[in-house]
């Protein structure tokens, strides 16, 4: 049976890149089979070397426009033809032609509890709303920043003021999560069919 394959976009540190990859390094039916970093100095390509998975660096300022960029991105895709384009961290706003071209194959994971929160500085939010609770989603992809259909949402009573530890919190709720959703979209118990996600 041909694995079930992963492409992986990121732009830092890369911390859900490696809890993807400790989950399913030995896995025979689910396979990274790249990553993708817009950033030079991610962190994030150093752990695909050091777990052997090929890795790129397309700098999108060497592009004239979006659509150049993500020709680049597209064609490096496609010669793996992925199952799933994991957004990882990935800090480029994706268009239209791109989202539509990998709808239903493509997640994302955002730091807070969508529909609460999107964008950036979603913990430093989270703390000034006094809000008891923060948590994390992960979502497919489509044309709304952070808007589209819920995969799956994990939370956690606040209970520090403290912003880095807060975000440490978050970051283990994202590192179990994530990995998990992976595993229910191979798997075929979770898609997205005609807009609205559905579990089998
Ligand atoms: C995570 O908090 C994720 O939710 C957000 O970007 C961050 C990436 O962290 N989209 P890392 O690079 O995986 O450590």
């Amino acid at each position: 049976m041909n694995p079930f394959k992963l492409a992986i976009l990121i732009s830092g540190n890369g911390s859900n890149l490696q809890a993807i990859i400790d989950k399913f390094q030995n896995d025979k039916l689910i396979e990274i089979s790249c990553v993708i970093s817009n950033k030079k100095d991610a962190f994030g390509l150093t752990r695909a070397s050091n777990a052997n998975i090929d890795n790129y660096f397309i700098d999108h300022k060497d592009y004239q426009s979006r659509q150049d960029f993500e020709s680049k991105l597209i064609s490096i895709l496609e010669s793996y033809k992925p199952d799933l384009v994991v957004l990882a961290g990935f800090m480029r706003i994706l268009s239209e032609v791109f989202v539509n071209k990998y709808l239903g194959k493509l997640i994302n994971i955002h730091p807070s509890l969508l529909p609460k929160y999107k964008g950036l500085e979603t913990h430093k939010k989270v703390l000034d709303n006094n809000d008891k609770y923060h948590g994390v989603t992960v979502h497919f992809v489509d044309n709304t920043l952070d808007g589209g259909p819920i995969c799956a949402q994990s939370k956690i009573p606040v209970e520090t003021r403290d912003l880095e530890k807060l975000e440490e919190d978050i970051h283990k709720l994202e590192h179990i999560i994530y990995p998990e959703v992976i595993y229910e979209i191979a798997h075929g118990k979770l898609s997205l069919e005609e807009g609205k996600v559905r579990r089998t």
